[in-house]
């Protein structure tokens, strides 16, 4: 798929040195929407988007209510952005292999989020209820989950050409490109 290629080209430069932080947004149960920023763990052959989640977030609710949601990553060394629009999945108990092996390949401090209290629920503990580090021979707890995106669409804007190049592909025209004013 063109978008993948060029989306692993883009991102590929940022994901050598640091994190690729994309901004997921969320239709909530009032249907207003919710963004938040989380990272990126893994990119599929098909184009699927991985991140990390706790079970107890209200994304996590709002994405069992309603699943589709839009990612956006900007990388701004390349000063390009990618939007995925689609639907978003948990991975099921047949997949554990890949949940094990996106909480391995965490950082300690990550994984140690996970073991934190509920997020979003009011501050009353003190701060030794919230560990540091967690190593990667720790099982992950229940509440750790590995979310995927599935791209039905995807937006491509690059801002170094003139004018802007901005494409789109849909799934559902098999993928072909349209170039679209930007
Ligand atoms: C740079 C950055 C990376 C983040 N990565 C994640 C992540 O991978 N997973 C996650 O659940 N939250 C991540 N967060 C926290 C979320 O942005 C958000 O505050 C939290 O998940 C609660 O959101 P919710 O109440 O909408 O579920 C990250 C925040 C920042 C600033």
């Amino acid at each position: 798929m063109e978008w993948l290629t060029e989306f692993r080209r883009a991102a590929g430069d940022v994901a050598a040195g640091r994190p690729l932080v994309a901004t997921i947004a969320t239709v909530d149960t009032a249907c207003s929407p919710r963004a938040r920023s989380v990272v990126v763990r893994h990119i599929g052959v098909d184009g699927s988007i991985w991140f990390a989640s706790d079970a107890r977030s209200a994304k996590n609710a709002q994405l069992a209510a309603d699943n589709d949601a839009e990612i956006v990553v900007w990388l701004p060394e390349a000063r390009e952005q990618f939007r995925f629009f689609g639907t978003v999945d948990r991975l099921g108990p047949a997949m554990g292999g890949k949940r094990l092996k996106i909480w391995q390949q965490m950082s300690d401090a990550s994984r140690a989020l996970f073991f934190w209290p509920a997020p979003g629920t009011p501050r009353t503990q003190d701060d030794a209820a919230f560990p540091t580090t967690v190593d990667a021979a720790t099982a992950p707890p229940v509440t750790f989950e590995v979310l995927f995106l599935e791209p039905a669409q995807v937006e491509h804007l690059r801002l170094l050409t003139h004018p802007h190049q901005r494409r789109r592909w849909r799934s559902d025209t098999g993928w072909e490109r349209e170039e679209l004013n930007p």
